[in-house]
């Protein structure tokens, strides 16, 4: 696939097809992810790859499966998400958080070696071991796309990281920015519109 294909290709996909991915398409997927920049060369990463389904229904037993439609409203107020095409994703997405991972054919977990407290940095250099697993994580996105798959994404709310270092065995000193889900996109099933953004006003040349 053409490399801007593959960018205008992938998708944020949250039905799978029951189908299963092989291991050998999952280590070009990660071999990608290491292949992202990194903020001091050492790619401290690490990535658990998860396709027992009966660890993937551990992992995710802290995930509600569905909101009723009272709580979805009361989470577009608390969340003041007051524009119609992003209230459109969040009533799509919210409901599928805990199906889209149990569906897709792997379960990943990358990890990263954090070693000051990320929730509390003190300056923009602490936060540089993150933003390079997710350059990591967009390589992951376009990789499984390449390779005719998609992927889906959760931030951990709540303990749902601590459980997970729980049920899954990883070290203390790794953090875990998110559940990927990969696996082949459901047939007929729309994703959710992208906004449209006028380039003309987001670029600004030479100044604002
Ligand atoms: C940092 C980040 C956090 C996200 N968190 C979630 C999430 O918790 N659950 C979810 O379903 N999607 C999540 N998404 C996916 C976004 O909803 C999605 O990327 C966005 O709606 C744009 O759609 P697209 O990826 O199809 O272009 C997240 C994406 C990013 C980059």
């Amino acid at each position: 696939m053409e490399f801007y294909e593959v960018i205008g290709r992938r998708r944020t996909v949250r039905d799978f097809e029951k189908e299963e991915i092989s291991p050998e398409v999952i280590e070009r997927i990660i071999r990608a992810a290491f292949q992202a920049p990194t903020n001091d060369h050492m790619r401290d990463w690490h990535y658990i790859v998860i396709q027992d389904k009966g660890t993937v229904a551990k992992l995710l037993d802290i995930i509600p499966d569905g909101i009723s439609d009272k709580d979805m409203e009361q989470l577009l107020i608390d969340w003041k998400l007051d524009d119609s095409e992003q209230q459109s994703m969040y009533r799509s997405a919210v409901p599928k958080q805990h199906k889209m991972l149990m569906d897709a054919a792997a379960v990943v977990i990358p990890l990263l070696k954090q070693k000051t407290d990320i929730l509390h940095p003190d300056n923009l250099s602490h936060l540089n071991g993150f933003a390079s697993i997710w350059c990591s994580i967009e390589n992951i996105f376009l990789a499984a796309t390449a390779e005719g798959y998609a992927c889906t994404l959760r931030i951990p709310l709540g303990n749902e990281d601590k459980y997970a270092k729980d049920v899954l065995g990883f070290p203390d000193d790794y953090f875990m920015p998110c559940f990927i889900g990969i696996g082949k996109p459901k047939k007929g099933e729309p994703t959710v519109k992208q906004k449209d953004i006028d380039l003309r006003e987001r670029i600004h040349w030479d100044k604002w």
